[in-house]
């Protein structure tokens, strides 16, 4: 091979390199939308177990990452969910989170502590303390996440923690948006 040909051949290879290395950051930003988007928050842990009243129901404001395409914002609110304590039991406890926003039109469900119902105030739907409807327009029952309780961290501390997910609101179907 002839010397000019070898050197022509090795810039060649040496500017391939180069073009791939700066390509790669490139890359992953362009993709980086479409691997977040199979991306689940998993279990977050939103309030610790003492926080969780025995005897009503706690709303709890939920605090977690959001991003948006390309953009990853600090921790914000995301949403609202109920906790409910079932029984007293402290060794075992046993703590069930719904949705706080109203499977009819979107509406935040609030708590009528002197009727212990949860109530719509948009369109006065009514659940009871297990979320199940009564009466009002909501299509289907206050839609139930999945929830559980570590066990105590350094602090001695029980973490509530949420699998937090919102629904299609309107129609009787429970479908995931998130
Ligand atoms: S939005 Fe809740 S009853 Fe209509």
């Amino acid at each position: 091979m002839k010397r000019r040909t070898f050197l022509g051949a090795v810039a060649l290879g040496i500017q391939g390199i180069i073009g791939c290395v700066l390509a790669l950051p490139g890359l992953g930003f362009l993709l980086d939308p479409l691997r977040r988007s199979g991306r689940s928050r998993g279990f977050i842990p939103i309030a610790t177990l003492d926080t969780a009243a025995f005897d009503r129901p706690t709303r709890v404001v939920i605090s977690a990452d959001r991003w948006d395409a390309y953009t990853h914002y600090p921790p914000g609110p995301i949403g609202q969910v109920w906790l409910v304590r079932e029984g007293r039991e402290e060794v075992e406890p046993k703590v069930r989170c719904y949705q706080a926003v109203c499977p009819h039109l979107g509406c935040i469900i609030d708590y009528a502590s002197t009727r212990a119902k949860f109530y719509c105030p948009c369109h006065a739907s009514e659940f009871d303390i297990s979320g199940r409807r009564g009466i009002g327009p909501s299509p289907r029952d206050m839609d139930e996440l999945q929830c559980r309780v570590t066990e105590p961290d350094k602090q001695g501390r029980r973490w509530i923690e949420v699998r937090y997910q919102e629904f299609q609101t309107g129609g009787p179907a429970r479908r995931a948006t998130t």
